[in-house]
């Protein structure tokens, strides 16, 4: 089985089921989604991506947020694309928002949607799922156009909450795949200098949260 079959398969199983209760459950615990759809603030006919849209839940959200934006998912999952599509469908949103499935890993945005970059790309609570998330991050700074940005929000250290918090936290992540990416700010960092990219970075809610913004200099 390829690698792209095989996380493929893994995401519909996990997601099967709780696509149903995804967005309705998750807004008490991804917390940062909406800090980072108002930081957006992309251009005026701007092309924005999100790497890993699920149920496209932040997609709607920031696609009447910012009408005059172009708005692109991708997710490796056809169970999550499937409510996505009926989600975005249903909020009368299709012409805005274009999906397809690929893989973070490796994606193709000129073959997928016949664009060549975007002006922000976006990652929501999905590094910590991907087992090549350095790679991803590497990936996407290429597809960000000068000028442009990649935002990053995902599960922290939670160094500021009670240590039983933070381990019960992470045996329950765990039993999900995911794992909180503890080297984000350092691998982002690195990867954005490589790139002329800038990085500011957050850790909100106590440390709960990571957010990054690595912001590629201009040409
Ligand atoms: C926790 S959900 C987050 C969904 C959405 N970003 C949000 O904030 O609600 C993680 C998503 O990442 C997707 N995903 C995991 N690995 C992926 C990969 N290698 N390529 C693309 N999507 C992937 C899963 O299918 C799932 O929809």
């Amino acid at each position: 089985m390829s690698d792209l079959a095989a996380s493929g398969e893994l995401m519909d199983r996990i997601y099967r089921h709780q696509r149903h209760v995804y967005d309705a459950t998750r807004k008490f615990y991804l917390l940062g989604r909406d800090r980072l759809i108002r930081r957006l603030d992309p251009p005026a006919g701007g092309r924005v991506l999100e790497i890993g849209c699920g149920t496209a839940r932040n997609l709607i959200v920031a696609a009447r947020a910012y009408p005059n934006a172009q708005f692109f998912g991708i997710d490796i999952s056809s169970e999550m694309l499937g409510t996505a599509r009926r989600l975005v469908a249903r909020e009368g949103l299709a012409a805005d928002i274009r999906l397809a499935r690929a893989d973070a890993t490796a994606f193709d945005p000129a073959l997928l949607f016949g664009v060549p970059g975007f002006s922000r790309i976006f990652l929501s609570y999905t590094l910590s799922m991907m087992p090549g998330w350095q790679a991803v991050l590497d990936r996407a700074l290429g597809w960000v156009v000068p000028g442009g940005e990649l935002h990053v929000v995902d599960f922290g250290g939670q160094e500021r909450l009670p240590v039983w918090f933070r381990v019960g936290l992470r045996q329950w992540l765990h039993l999900f795949h995911v794992t909180p990416r503890d080297a984000l700010e350092a691998e982002l960092t690195m990867l954005g200098l490589r790139a002329g990219a800038l990085t500011v970075f957050e850790r909100p809610f106590r440390g709960y949260a990571q957010y990054a913004i690595c912001r590629r200099l201009a040409a």
